[in-house]
């Protein structure tokens, strides 16, 4: 192999150099090919005919596991990478024996050693090196001539802990740099992590992209490397394909040639280096993608998609809305966006929404890409929103990223915090702001009241598995981180937050900081500009970051005692994890007294008297906008008072409010704080209700009343109250769309629309599922679809439900023939409303079959089909069967797995069903549940709660149904 593939010192020339060794060792890299293949397809290697038969794997020396360098998950601290230099060649064939698809790779890494070694741990995961046995082809040179290099003892890996590890007959001294290389082929795999391969099809013709997923530990499955947040260094890609196909990186291309690499003719694009930055921040694609541009102040901003869907403008929306919200968000940061170009892609298949890799953001399509023609206002918001996310983390997170993965809560809250700023930007016109406290707050709230729940803080230590960093992709690291930053920022007020922030992002760019760093940096600007708080950022904050839960705040206007409690959906569980607060938060209270508003108040101990709410004839509403993280509950008196005004003028009270009175309600009454009947008081009022947030957080509320009553005699009784209900707003939309031929003006009116639609036809409203099925039938017997984006889901929906074979069979070649993901995921979820169970057993087998339905969307058609009562056994018996070949199969995806343990077992309310989730675990314990290890201890206490909740509440829920349904 040529020498001059070891490059030093001269930065400029390392593009050519890497250039002539990409071409010297990929011929010697397809031994290696041929090994990998034999081993991947489990043949025993051949002992003649030049291939190497030397394990890849060399056993490590004997010694006492645990007490090993090599047996830690974390790095040791004695080497510091500075550059590394990475060729990679993605082959977008399969080898046509094997079938596999496979990529070759070699990768340069100078590091400075900062203490005396030697030993070089490094990550790698599921690559395959070779060539000599004892150093498994890998090189280690000096940066200085004049320093000396050790020579290598052995060198193998470490499947557990995910290394290579280079042992030297020597030591590597302090303050010295090295380099070290390394050259390996890995499986270009359809397993969403890592360097992995998406399919899709473009006029009948199968074609492949290559393309990354790092976050959070699988930089180490495509080239090895110290896969640290805080492991920060600069990067020199490149990348050797096809000709006809693109490729692209986080940072610009340099140039891109033509070579001959054993006779092929390729492409090979140099990119000029990245910023200092995180491995999991890195991104490497190739694909024939065609894109559009435009250039906001000098800055270039791509969308890259599939040929056909650029061709049909699927990208303009995301491309439009891209630069304002990167202005944006320079100026809440007091930032430039960092780098020299902005990229997004779309991809066919990937595992979570987006991925905010630094320079070029990755989507799964359904999340970037906008047709007028299909896509509802709710898919363009989430658009809108997912873009803000990622940009979001351009700066925080990515400029600025945090040393650990304990602190993710702090990245994740904070993006999907200003999510909402970032597309209140874009959509001046539609208060997607408000609707933070639906998807955020009030979601989270639901797993935040259980004992099992967890503070969003986590130690460092405690945090060291590639498993256990997955599991902190969860609601509480996003919906509570964001809810609590939401607080904060509210009670700072947004220029005090702003300037913290500012100044934090200042001192830490391209570097990392742990999460009180922020909380310093915001008490230096509360300082500056003399906002009075009753205690320090860090003090307030502490309480509501280091333990787990909420609290409910009782306010008795009788007497202007305010008090808090440790909120618990099941009073009696029992709590096992001690607080250091004791279950006491500094609260801060945004209220209002008859429709006034007032000075903020705060809560600091576990009672206090607030003269200003005492009353008698006022009423007192607290927690304005829900911006404060908690409940609230008042004596009956002011209950009595809120619900008067409610019925008789509602307006009085501000939307967001209107939401939170029934979200409250009905969760004080599910922990036996209030009774179940006040809670469905609460309702009440809906039939002169019109907005869309009340509406919503009442659905959300009686979903549960679904999934505990839809199988009982509760149920008749239900409907009709709902039904009737639901009519006035059914009746009030079918006016202002002039029958269903216009679209509402605003966007929560189309939202609300969609309610209206749903709630009727569910509750067997006629007018409505004859209009569900006629639209449907129309469509397939004409093939024009006469339904607007924004009613196909639940039209399709409650079309399939009424129908039989013929409509699912029907709605399943749509699915198939759709040419935009977006259509084929409204009928995808539509799919699983069948009532027929025969349909729903044969849609379950599909899920599994990735030929018909892409592994990213596996888990959540099991859920979908699981939320139908007729499905749910169904599908909790399809799960529980096939448990560790979907756990093995699906295992990479972060939220997947809670969801899916979520999903199946949501509607679990009987002791036999408790019996057969403790036996599911029991069963699995040897597989275990990755990220759903959570959920099922969730599920378990959501059991629980349900069973008690059902004998203690049925009869009378029965009961007022009865009544209240009554014309
Ligand atoms: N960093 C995440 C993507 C991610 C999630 C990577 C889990 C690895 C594991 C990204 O910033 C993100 O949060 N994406 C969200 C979208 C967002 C709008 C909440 C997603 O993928 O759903
Ligand atoms: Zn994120």
């Amino acid at each position: 192999m040529g020498k001059g593939f070891y490059i030093s010192k001269a930065v400029g020339i390392v593009g050519i150099v890497l250039c002539a060794g990409a071409l010297a060792t990929i011929i010697a890299l397809s031994v290696v090919y041929s090994q990998e293949k034999a081993k991947n397809n489990n043949q025993v290697l051949p002992t003649d005919g030049g291939l190497t038969t030397k394990p890849t794997v060399t056993p490590a020396p004997t010694s006492t596991p645990s007490s090993e360098l090599w047996d830690k998950y974390r790095l040791p601290k004695s080497l510091v990478p500075l550059n590394y230099y990475v060729t990679l060649r993605p082959h977008l064939t399969p080898d046509p024996t094997t079938k596999l698809y496979i990529f070759e790779g070699e990768s340069t890494v100078e590091f400075e050693c900062v203490e005396d070694t030697d030993l070089i741990i490094i990550h790698s995961h599921k690559l395959n090196y070779s060539d000599s046995e004892k150093t498994l082809g890998v090189r280690l040179t000096p940066v200085n001539d004049a320093v000396n290099v050790p020579t290598i003892k052995s060198a193998w890996l470490q499947p557990v802990t995910q290394y290579l590890v280079v042992q030297l007959n020597g030591k590597l001294t302090s303050g010295n740099r090295y380099q070290l290389s390394t050259k390996f082929t890995g499986e270009l795999a359809d397993d969403l992590g890592g360097f992995y391969r998406s399919e899709y099809k473009e006029d009948g013709v199968t074609k492949i992209v290559a393309t990354t997923q790092m976050q959070p530990t699988d930089a180490r499955k495509a080239f090895p490397c110290f896969d640290e947040p805080a492991m920060k260094a600069v990067f020199y890609i490149t990348l050797i394909h096809d000709h006809g196909t693109i490729a692209l990186s986080n940072a610009e291309e340099k140039e891109s040639t033509n070579v001959t690499i054993a006779g092929q003719d390729l492409r090979m694009t140099v990119f000029e280096p990245t910023k200092k930055m995180s491995t999991y921040l890195l991104a490497f694609i190739v694909c024939d993608f065609d894109f559009i541009s435009n250039t906001t102040d000098q800055l270039l901003i791509r969308i890259f998609a599939r040929k056909s869907a650029i061709a049909a403008d699927q990208g303009e929306y995301a491309l439009n809305k891209t630069g304002p919200i990167l202005k944006f968000f320079e100026k809440y940061y007091n930032s430039s966006y960092p780098l020299p170009k902005s990229d997004q892609i779309a991809l066919p298949d990937f595992n979570a929404g987006a991925m905010e890799n630094w320079g070029l953001i990755t989507y799964r399509e359904t999340a970037l890409l906008y047709d007028e023609a299909y896509s509802s206002s709710s898919n363009k918001e989430r658009i809108a929103t997912i873009i803000a996310h990622e940009l979001a983390h351009m700066w925080f997170g990515n400029l600025v990223t945090l040393r650990w993965w304990n602190d993710l809560w702090l990245n994740e809250g904070f993006a999907s915090y200003v999510e909402y700023l970032g597309a209140h930007e874009a959509e001046p016109d539609w208060n997607v702001k408000d609707l933070i406290v639906l998807s955020d707050v009030h979601r989270v709230f639901a797993i935040d009241a259980l004992a099992s729940s967890h503070p969003l803080t986590s130690n460092e230590d405690d945090i060291q598995k590639p498993a256990q960093i997955s599991e902190l992709f969860d609601a509480i690291s996003y919906s509570k981180g964001a809810s609590v930053l939401r607080m904060l920022s509210d009670f700072l007020t947004e220029d005090v937050f702003t300037m913290g922030l500012q100044t934090y992002l200042a001192e830490f760019a391209f570097g990392n900081a742990v999460y009180t760093d922020l909380w310093n940096h915001l008490q230096t600007a509360v300082i500056a500009s003399k906002t009075d708080l009753p205690d320090t950022v860090h003090n307030i904050m502490n309480t509501w970051v280091l333990q787990m839960g909420f609290p409910v705040v009782t306010i008795d206007t009788t007497t202007g005692v305010i008090s808090q409690k440790h909120f618990l959906l099941d009073p009696n569980s029992e709590i096992t994890t001690p607080s250091p607060f004791n279950y006491e938060w500094i609260v801060p209270i945004r209220w209002m007294k008859t429709g006034k508003t007032q000075d903020l108040q705060w809560l600091k101990d576990k009672s206090a008297t607030i003269d200003a709410m005492k009353a008698s004839a006022d009423w007192v509403l607290a927690n304005l906008d829900v911006v404060g993280y908690y409940r609230v509950n008042y004596d009956e008196g002011n209950w009595d008072r809120l619900l008067s005004v409610q019925s008789t003028n509602h307006e009085l009270i501000p939307v967001i409010n209107r939401a939170q009175l029934v979200d409250d309600a009905f969760n004080l009454a599910r922990a036996q704080i209030i009774s179940t009947v006040l809670a469905l008081n609460t309702t009440k009022y809906l039939i002169r209700e019109r907005e869309y947030m009340p509406w919503q957080s009442t659905l959300n509320n009686l979903d549960f009343f679904y999934l505990m009553f839809d199988r009982t005699e509760v149920y008749g009784p239900m409907q009709d109250y709902l039904r009737k209900q639901v009519t006035p707003l059914f009746d009030y939309y079918k006016t202002m769309t002039d029958n269903w031929s216009k679209v509402p003006d605003k966007h929560m009116d189309q939202y609300n629309q969609v309610n209206a639609i749903s709630l009727a036809c569910r509750t067997g409203l006629e007018e409505c599922q004859t209009l569900a099925t006629t639209w449907f039938e129309q469509w397939r017997t004409t093939n024009i679809n006469p339904i607007h984006p924004n009613l196909r889901s639940t039209i399709y929906c409650n079309a399939i439900a009424a129908g039989g074979a013929v409509e699912w069979d029907f709605a399943w070649s749509q699915f198939l023939n759709a040419t935009i993901a977006i259509e084929a995921d409204k009928l995808r979820s539509a799919l699983a409303c069948t009532k027929q169970p025969w349909l729903l057993n044969r849609y379950l087998e599909y899920t599994l079959n990735p030929t018909l339905i892409r592994k990213q969307d596996a888990t959540s058609t099991i859920v979908y089909i699981a939320n139908n009562v007729v499905g749910q056994p169904l599908a909790w018996d399809f799960v529980r069967a096939r448990w560790s070949y979907i756990f093995t199969e699906y295992g990479g995806g972060s939220f997947s797995f809670s969801n899916l343990i979520n999903g199946v077992t949501k509607r679990f309310s009987t002791q036999f069903e408790l019996d057969q989730l403790e036996q599911f675990k029991a069963d699995n314990a040897d597989v275990g549940f990755g990220s759903g290890t959570m959920a099922v201890e969730q599920s378990i206490e959501r059991t629980i709660g349900n069973i008690k909740w059902i004998e203690k509440n049925k009869e009378n829920v029965l009961n007022w149904f009865l009544d209240e349904a009554k014309p």
